[in-house]
């Protein structure tokens, strides 16, 4: 039989994370959350009619996994209230969801012989309904004590995902890359889309009309490595069009204008990477496409 579980913070994650697992054979052991609706509402959803509480002490011993899948900024302080009502027993894996926090954050837990670990879900989990599986064929970044790592490794195939190890110590900066590739992309399709609207392509139209290029690219990247992705007048030392562009955006879209120019630096780094690019091309672009007002 598949081991038991308690979900502490009955959100999106919790929610989804706890369905799921039931699905796949896991046995929900109890529910808690900050209002008694969400645990309620998780516990029906995961198909049982195990306990909802307001207070995780409650529903937490007996289960062999507790996940913790409250906020971050309240995973410290529920793991130190479960400890100091002796909510876990030996042995007991307690897993949280956060990506930029280590499983350190349970060490109040630890304190108690409970095993602790980090599971998070490489998925962007934007609403509480959801109609497929979000775990399947994503990754999984796993950290902690040996016995949770096992856990999670475990828990994350069951799901569907494929489980992979981290770093304790660099857990925050796997997260910063994280939100790179996700966050940040956003902000960088959001500055295309704001450049092809102001050039007067249509805002219907607009990301039709980029998608094939943005797709193109990462198909690129994935097959040939980042230097070799990279095309364009940066790539080419094309100083015209370079200071073309910024002539026009600095009339046009003059609040995106520094963030095409920090973003055209660090094209250069690639585009000498990639051997292309002169040392003397390089140092003229760094010089077009220094900060507004820099003298250097
Ligand atoms: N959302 C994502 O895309 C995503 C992706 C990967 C990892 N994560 C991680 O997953 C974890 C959960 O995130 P989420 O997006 O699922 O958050 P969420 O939707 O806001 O859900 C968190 C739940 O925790 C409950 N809660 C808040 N404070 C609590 C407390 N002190 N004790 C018990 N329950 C409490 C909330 O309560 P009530 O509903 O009861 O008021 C809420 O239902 C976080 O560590 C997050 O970093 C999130």
């Amino acid at each position: 039989m598949k081991k038991s579980f308690t979900t502490v913070g009955c959100g999106r994650v919790g929610g989804a994370m706890a369905r799921y697992l039931a699905t796949a054979g896991y046995q929900p052991a109890g529910f808690a959350s900050r209002s008694l609706s969400s645990a309620k509402r998780a516990s029906e959803a995961a198909g049982s009619s195990a306990p909802a509480s307001v207070q995780p002490w409650d529903v937490t011993p007996g289960a062999d996994i507790v996940l913790i899948t409250t906020p971050d900024g309240a995973i410290r302080e529920t793991a130190v209230k479960i400890a100091e009502y002796k909510g876990v027993g030996k042995d007991t894996v307690v897993l949280h969801c956060s990506g930029a926090l280590p499983s350190t954050e349970l060490a109040a837990l630890a304190d108690c012989g409970a095993k602790i670990g980090s599971m998070h879900p490489l998925q962007s989990f934007a609403d509480e309904n959801i109609e497929q599986n979000p775990f399947a064929g994503i990754m999984m970044a796993v950290e902690g004590q040996e016995q949770a790592v096992a856990a999670a490794r475990q828990i994350a195939e069951s799901l569907g995902a494929a489980p992979f190890e981290i770093r304790t110590d660099c857990k925050r900066l796997y997260h910063a890359s994280a939100v790179a590739a996700s966050n940040y992309l956003v902000t960088l399709m959001n500055l295309s889309l704001q450049l092809i609207m102001v050039s007067g392509v249509a805002p219907a139209d607009s990301w039709k009309v980029l998608k094939p290029l943005v797709t193109g690219t990462l198909g690129n990247i994935e097959k040939n490595g980042i230097p070799r992705a990279l095309t364009g007048p940066i790539a080419r030392g094309d100083m015209e069009t370079v200071e073309g562009h910024l002539a026009e955006i600095g009339q046009k879209a003059p609040t995106r204008l520094e963030l095409y120019r920090l973003l055209g630096r660090h094209t250069i780094e690639i585009a000498q990477a990639g051997g292309g690019l002169s040392e003397q091309a390089a140092e003229r672009l760094k010089e077009i496409l220094a900060p507004t007002g820099s003298t250097d």
